[in-house]
């Protein structure tokens, strides 16, 4: 029945998807704080076509919350929905085969900024309670949080959760904002890392100087900046910062042989990246790197003449952005700490090094035994055949273990995109396939669920 009211209506739920996606809802860019709204507004009115009673926009400090609910009866267990509806910014622009905000079928995928991340997916949830009211088997409570701020570092939710823990009150949170391996190897994510993500400056002299005439007798701050960041690894690619590994949960060695049998082909990795070999923490493999152990990147850095042509100068400043992906049980705080004393102890005497934190969140793992994942793992098996692989995923979703913290819930990480949909780059795209199977597995969890 489920399938035959997706077939029906799969074009409408396209379209309307579309028209979403057409709304440039990206967060960080403060020129499209009233795009950010427009999507809240549109996920509001979707939300109560399907049926939902009530529903809000919450004002925050920041971007909007949509919350809207449908209670069947009290005395069934209740699913809160988490989501987000805002979206990175499309640039590169120039690398964009269609324009981002323009959303195309190509090859059976959606491309568009947010296709997949994560407006694809909080659209599966909307129309997925769409089928179950209509076909009167909606045999849970649920509820809908969706944020506008998620991929800027969710400021305001926690406040949010914090002062609405009654309106919030659920048994389980279901998320898909995550990736499967792939449509022939469903899964579903059970650990998320947590983030550090400061930013550091590095100030020689006053003013940038000539570097003919200054240039081997003052620091110049961007080879400072170079090979202070140089040492922050040693050659067997672990991390230098003193204490950071510290806190850190090793798997047995039957727990990481079990997340090694995931399918998982490096030949294919490298040719989807056009690489010649992987790089990494020396004794893990690259399912381990991403899931179980921590890492330090540098995600932008600038400094100097970087315009046309060559100008001979020794920059006042340099900067760069780091972050760091952590595992349990490395604390946020603690490890932004132990950064920021580091970087500040091997600053030479040459240079003034500042440290400011951006935002953070927490490492997660999701339970196995519980009802909910039972039923999730039951409905794949009936969607797509076979049984979930549960996986470790690299991103961070800071917000799941801030929902275990103050709600005492569990989450469900059913995501159903893939590795290669290209979220927060260019051309990033969502398979259609993966669109609808997911909005059949989703209503296929709340069958189960409400079993239990
Ligand atoms: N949906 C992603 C997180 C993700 C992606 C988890 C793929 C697992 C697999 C989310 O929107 C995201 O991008 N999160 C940010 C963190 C946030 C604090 C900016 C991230 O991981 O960089
Ligand atoms: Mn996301
Ligand atoms: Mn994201």
């Amino acid at each position: 029945m489920i399938k035959e009211y997706i077939q029906t209506h799969q074009q409408r739920f396209l379209d309307e998807l579309f028209d979403l996606l057409r709304i440039p809802s990206v967060s960080a860019d403060s020129r499209h704080k009233n795009d950010v709204r427009k999507a809240a507004e549109y996920i509001v009115a979707k939300l109560n076509a399907a049926g939902a009673d009530r529903v809000e926009l919450c004002e925050t400090k920041g971007h909007p919350i949509v919350f809207g609910k449908k209670i069947v009866d009290q005395s069934l267990p209740t699913v809160l929905v988490y989501g987000h509806y805002d979206v990175q910014p499309p640039d590169p622009l120039d690398l964009w085969s269609s324009p981002p905000f323009e959303p195309v079928i190509k090859d059976g995928k959606i491309f568009a900024r947010g296709s997949c991340d994560d407006k694809g997916q909080v659209y599966m949830h909307i129309k997925a309670f769409e089928a179950m009211m209509k076909l009167n088997q909606l045999s849970c409570n649920i509820k809908f949080m969706i944020e506008g701020e998620e991929e800027v570092g969710s400021d305001n939710l926690g406040t949010f959760v914090k002062e609405n823990k009654d309106k919030l009150k659920a048994d389980v949170i279901l998320i898909s904002d995550t990736a499967m391996i792939s449509l022939e190897h469903p899964s579903i994510t059970v650990g998320l890392r947590g983030l550090s993500y400061l930013e550091v400056e590095v100030t020689g002299p006053n003013r940038d100087l000539h570097s003919g005439v200054y240039g081997g007798a003052v620091a110049n701050p961007i080879n400072v900046l170079s090979q202070m960041i140089a040492s922050l690894h040693d050659d067997t690619g672990r991390v230098t910062i003193p204490g950071f590994y510290d806190s850190v949960i090793s798997l047995s060695e039957d727990e990481r042989k079990k997340l090694n049998e995931a399918p998982f082909d490096l030949n294919e990795y490298k040719k989807d990246l056009n690489i010649d070999d992987v790089r990494g923490e020396k004794g893990y493999t690259t399912l381990e790197r991403t899931g179980i152990r921590p890492t330090l990147d540098v995600n932008g850095i600038w400094g100097g003449y970087t315009g046309e042509g060559a100008k001979t100068v020794l920059p006042s400043k340099a900067s760069a952005k780091i972050s760091m992906r952590l595992v349990p049980n490395q604390d946020s705080r603690e490890i932004s700490e132990l950064f920021t004393k580091h970087f500040l102890s091997i600053a030479p005497k040459s240079v003034k090094v500042k440290v400011t934190l951006h935002h953070g969140g927490q490492p997660a793992v999701t339970p196995t035994n519980s009802k909910a994942f039972k039923a999730a793992s039951d409905s794949f098996v009936e969607v797509w055949g076979k049984a979930p692989i549960p996986t470790r995923d690299g991103g961070s979703i800071p917000i799941v273990s801030l929902f275990k913290k103050e709600l005492g819930l569990d989450t469900v990480l059913m995501g159903f995109g893939l590795d290669s949909d290209a979220i927060h780059s260019p051309n990033e795209h969502y398979g259609v396939k993966n669109f609808l199977s997911g909005i059949e597995t989703i209503v296929t969890f709340y069958k189960h669920y409400s079993k239990q």
